[in-house]
């Protein structure tokens, strides 16, 4: 979910909407605004996209300078009007905003029941603000104080009260939550693309954090309640790179601009010598030397880059390597001690089941490495160590520049770790390195030679029932990553195999005309590849394959191929993907579906 809260001059009501708009990527299944209006609090929420709560405030506006909004995805409830946020206590005098899951509601409101409270929703929200009335005294603050020490779970939260009609206090637990500190006004947000329209000067808060914003400015205070200060930063990115700048669509901006991000995250990390630099990553020859095992832990789109990753340090570091699925890895039995590197993957650096594994490994010992998009965030403070990719906001719910730019990482610490353990001799470290170089051109090359053909492809697997993605080796990964892009925005059915396995029971589901996008990048294995593709065709498999512009003569055997540009194999799999990000997208496309806004789905999912 995404909340926002403004206090200032401005009409809350367009600051606030403003703010949900950049924020619908964290959940769109409901929205609503509280705000002050001469000193009452009025509340307008509805189940259904953003624009429809926006029709409704053109129509019959809220007028007021103090004000909390919401965009839902659903956990407790379904999406519907009364179970969207805010919630507010009985007399309707204090209204809450909340992102995460308040695990003990159940008490809570069993309690608040004995005291008389009653309860409309089937929301775990709907508690907090009849806790709040509870202990509401006159000051809002400290009504919020009380209440949090009662709250169990993740949570962000923002509340108004018409009582304290200039001011807003908000909570960060274990759920995101920013602050854009403006010229007489105040925002609250759960991600910075919300405040930058009005500020670049943004305060990041800790757990446990209980905040109260005004028209002055803002006070922290800590756990323990204790007044605190909390730096500020100005952020380095503007509106425009958080807008679609003439695209159609966020995820087509964003596949288009993968050799900008690619060459970013690379080109930052080379020194005039030529040699990688990793700043905020102090593992040393030593600490390396020490390292027995390796964890990759992340999800979704994150942990197919994981699942290269683990390719890329088995091979140049020496060290077995285990990726993982973070909601799987927490409840599962591991060695982990403290020679163990667990390498968490996250876009947002937010996911709850991926910060959650980061903890646990903390806990038992291990040294934490992160790759994530977002500076500041939850999973970048936990770690010891973070690598930062420059992909700038991704906003499309289909990750693809968080994606490469994350494969890139991996590039770059395998290469680098490989040369301070002096696994990987100095002339081949420079050889790869040089050819890493060139990929945002060969990049730009491949996306303006398949688009196209990845767009007549799209005419043909639109209608189709199920799609299936083949590969071995490290396209198996692309293969796997090719299926969920297209399934998470199309809505059909995909699958990705190995294609060595498909013999022993897979190739069942192939009939007549099923289409199956086949990835044979890598050159070792080509020749097992192409007999695999022979047998799917065999069975009247509408094929496409996607291979190296040498590899013509699989036109012979397949439907379609598309040809990408020549590089090492190791990279073939950031080049290939493009074309099945392309193919998603033009599929969702005709489908006619909303492609940046996926149904049921949110880009970043803080709940467990
Ligand atoms: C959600 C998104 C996916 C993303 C996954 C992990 O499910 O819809 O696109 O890959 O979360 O997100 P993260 O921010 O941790 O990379």
């Amino acid at each position: 979910c995404g909340i926002v809260g403004y206090v200032g001059n401005k009409n809350a009501q367009e600051v606030i909407i403003d703010g949900l708009e950049k924020l619908e990527y964290r959940g769109y299944d409901s929205s609503g605004v509280g705000i002050i209006e001469n000193g009452k609090l009025r509340v307008r929420k509805m189940a259904g996209r953003l624009s429809n709560l926006e029709k409704s405030l053109e129509e019959n506006p809220i007028n007021g300078n103090v004000g909390i909004g919401h965009t839902r995805w659903a956990t407790h409830g379904i999406p519907s009007d009364i179970n969207s946020h805010p919630h507010t206590n009985s007399s309707g005098t204090i209204a809450v905003v909340h992102n995460g899951i308040i695990e003990n509601y159940r008490e809570i409101k069993e309690d608040l029941e004995k005291n008389g409270y009653k309860f409309i929703s089937d929301t775990d929200t709907e508690v907090v603000a009849h806790l709040i009335d509870f202990f509401y005294d006159g000051d809002l603050l400290e009504a919020v104080f009380k209440a949090e020490d009662r709250l169990k779970g993740a949570y962000a939260l923002a509340i108004v009260s018409e009582n304290n009609p200039d001011e807003i206090v908000a909570v960060r637990n274990e759920s995101p939550l920013i602050l854009g500190v403006g010229e007489n006004e105040t925002i609250v947000a759960s991600d910075i693309p919300a405040v930058l329209k009005y500020t670049k000067k943004v305060v990041y808060l800790d757990n446990k954090d209980i905040i109260r914003i005004t028209k002055a400015g803002y006070e922290v205070y800590d756990k323990d309640r204790k007044k605190v200060n909390r730096r500020s930063e100005e952020i380095s990115w503007d509106v425009e790179s958080a807008s679609k700048e003439g695209y159609a669509h966020f995820m087509l901006k964003e596949i288009y601009q993968q050799p900008t991000a690619i060459r970013d995250t690379v080109e930052r990390r080379i020194d005039e010598k030529g040699n990688i630099v990793l700043e905020n990553i102090s593992i040393t020859k030593e600490v390396l030397e020490k390292i027995n095992k390796i964890y990759i832990v992340a999800c979704g789109t994150a942990y197919h880059a994981g699942l290269i990753g683990k390719y890329l340090f088995q091979t140049f570091l020496k060290v077995d390597t285990i990726a993982d699925i973070a909601s799987e890895f927490r409840y599962s039995e591991h060695n982990i001690d403290e020679n163990t590197l667990v390498v968490i993957v996250s876009q947002s650096g937010e996911t709850a089941d991926t910060l959650q594994a980061l903890k646990d490994a903390k806990e038992k010992g291990a040294r934490i490495l992160s790759i994530t998009n977002v500076v500041g965030s939850s999973i970048a403070r936990e770690s010891d160590d973070v690598f930062y990719t420059w992909a700038g906001p991704e906003i499309a719910v289909a990750s693809t520049k968080a994606y490469t730019t994350q494969l890139v990482a991996f590039y770059l610490m395998a290469l680098h770790f490989g040369r301070l353990k002096n696994t990987i001799e100095l002339t081949c470290y420079e050889e790869i390195l040089n050819e890493l170089r060139t990929l945002p051109e060969k990049l730009q090359i491949t996306l303006s030679e398949c688009d196209k053909k990845a767009k007549n492809i799209s005419e043909t697997i639109k209608d189709k029932q199920s799609v299936f993605y083949l590969g071995r080796g490290l396209d198996y990964y692309t293969a796997l990553e090719g299926a969920l892009k297209l399934k998470e925005i199309s809505y059909i059915h995909t699958e990705a195999f190995p294609a060595g396995e498909l013999k022993h029971g897979s190739i069942a589901l192939i009939e007549e005309g099923t289409p199956v996008i086949a990835f044979a990048t890598q050159s070792l294995i080509y020749d097992k590849i192409v007999s695999n593709i022979k047998e799917v065709k065999a069975r009247g498999a509408y094929v496409v394959g996607v291979t190296r512009k040498k590899n013509e003569d699989l036109k012979e055997i397949c439907d379609e191929v598309v040809l990408l540009e020549e590089s090492f194999n190791i990279f073939m799999p950031l080049i290939s993907v493009v074309v099945a990000q392309l193919i998603s997208y033009y599929t969702a496309l005709l489908k006619g579906n909303d492609v940046d806004k996926p149904r049921n789905l949110a880009k970043s999912v803080t709940v467990e």
